[in-house]
């Protein structure tokens, strides 16, 4: 555990700050932890502390200068303020709870443009201990920051009607009742990141399916490739003639029809790989949830209304359905974005009972852990056992939240242990991540193991109004 920050030291971090200093500088310096210079700094920005210097004793930090000195001063001092402006699209740390052993505040500092930390946040824990509480704590501070967040919820619990009303006054959540009415998403759409045009599209259809349904083989996955191709052909749009990728689509159900229609051709050779694949997949087709006249999911629009939550309810889908409805939908969202270039911190997909999904290679989840943070897409994954993840989430979240969990093989332990080893020892943390009581988590963010405990709604909402009150 790293030693309560002295008020000498706590002034001493203010007096760097105020004269620019890195927070490993001022680590270094001052004999502190980097993560405390942080929690500090957040304080500042926060409006706990104000900087020395910015108001009494300007000369402390800028001796009067010869001329040429003085211009040198004047640029650097551009430089500043250039720095300044490129940060304000960047998020405030957001505070997360109190440290059980000394009390300092614990923030998560989401903003992408920091260093080698990525945004991206894996929450584990078995089941009652706080993961939908957190992650609805987190969206909140995001809307507090406008800030939006899409949840992927499949009836566990991000229901306006179960969620604390303080989330719900907080973040007046739009909720898309996917599953019941059908989405106007086109999974055939081509997207300018399809260099290859229709052939990216067959691919990724074709891979989503193997993904989700395990009996999907080669030979199957290539007869859905194929179909695609087909049905786009038959509207038309070649692979070929980059001119033809405007026209318009032909409807998703065409794939299914194409792929009856090849099981019904005798003279076919994959007329048996067709039906099977057909069968396979039928349930996409039979519940109709892509459809022209289902939700619209407008992303653009849905981007801008940053203080609000988007809940895309999945919820009644069938098991293997739900988990390719959010694929395609996913894989939708990135090819929006994606479209838009890179940028700033634009919103946060929120996966909670995130083992419905696939990490593998090729899937859209693995590319938003890969690639996420490039084109400002933070990813919050939440579930109740580390295998439900794979190593690339676990490679790829800088931040992570551990409540109650078993650790029968002491994985998570010996993980989270290659992060943090300066702080804890690995027996330390399997210790405290198999008794945590409800509410309190281990969290490892940048490079630092804390005992949080997570702050409640209820004492949010006074920070929330006393924040405006200023
Ligand atoms: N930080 C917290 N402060 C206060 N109550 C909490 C906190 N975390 C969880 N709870 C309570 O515990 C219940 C279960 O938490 P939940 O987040 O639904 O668990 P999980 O998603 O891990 O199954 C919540 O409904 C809430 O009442
Ligand atoms: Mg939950």
């Amino acid at each position: 555990m790293p030693k309560k920050v002295t008020r000498q030291q706590r002034d001493a971090v203010l007096h760097m700050l105020a004269q620019g200093q890195d927070r490993d500088t001022i680590a270094a310096n001052v004999g502190v932890t980097p993560g405390q210079v942080s929690a500090i700094s957040a304080h500042v920005t926060m409006g706990t502390y104000t900087l020395p210097g910015s108001e009494a004793h300007p000369q402390d930090i800028a001796p009067v200068a010869e001329p040429a000195q003085r211009t040198e001063n004047l640029l650097r001092m551009l430089q500043t303020l250039e720095g300044t402006q490129a940060r304000e699209d960047s998020v405030t740390p957001i505070h997360l709870g109190s440290d059980v052993e000394n009390g300092d505040e614990v923030f998560w500092n989401p903003s992408a443009h920091t260093g080698a930390a990525n945004p991206h946040v894996l929450i584990l824990g078995e089941s009652g201990f706080g993961k939908t509480y957190t992650i609805a704590s987190l969206a909140a501070e995001l809307t507090h920051q406008n800030i939006a967040s899409i949840v992927f919820d499949y009836g566990q619990g991000f229901s306006p009607a179960t969620l604390p009303p303080e989330f719900v006054a907080a973040t007046n959540p739009i909720e898309l009742h996917a599953s019941r009415d059908g989405v106007n998403v086109n999974p055939l759409q081509i997207f300018p990141s399809d260099l290859h045009g229709p052939v990216n599209v067959a691919q990724r259809i074709a891979d989503t399916f193997a993904c989700v349904y395990k009996r999907i083989g080669v030979q199957q996955h290539a007869i859905v490739r194929q179909a695609v191709l087909d049905v786009m052909a038959d509207a038309n749009i070649s692979p070929d003639a980059p001119e033809s990728w405007e026209a318009d689509l032909p409807m998703f159900n065409a794939v299914q029809a194409k792929l009856r229609a090849y099981a019904d051709d005798p003279t076919n050779a994959h007329a048996r790989s067709a039906a099977s694949a057909a069968s396979h997949i039928s349930t996409v087709f039979v519940f109709n949830t892509f459809r022209a006249r289902g939700q619209r999911l407008a992303w653009s629009e849905l981007l801008r209304s940053g203080n609000r939550v988007i809940i895309i309810q999945l919820k009644g889908l069938e098991h293997s359905l739900e988990r390719a409805v959010t694929e395609f939908l996913l894989w939708n969202l990135i090819g929006y974005i994606e479209a838009l270039g890179p940028g700033p911190l634009r919103c946060f997909i929120i996966l909670d009972e995130a083992h419905r999904l696939s990490f593998n290679p090729g899937s859209p989840v693995e590319k938003l852990l890969r690639e996420g943070r490039k084109f400002g897409l933070g990813l919050i994954l939440a579930s109740q056992q580390p295998e439900d993840f794979g190593s690339v989430a676990f490679a790829n979240t800088a931040t992570k939240i551990v409540f109650q969990v078993g650790d029968e093989r002491s994985a998570i332990s010996r993980q989270l242990h290659r992060k943090v080893r300066k702080h804890h020892s690995f027996g330390e943390i399997y210790d405290v991540i198999t008794k945590l009581p409800r509410g309190s988590a281990y969290v490892v963010t940048e490079n630092v193991g804390r005992v949080v405990r997570i702050t409640k709604f209820e004492d949010r909402v006074v920070h929330w109004s006393r924040a405006r009150g200023r």
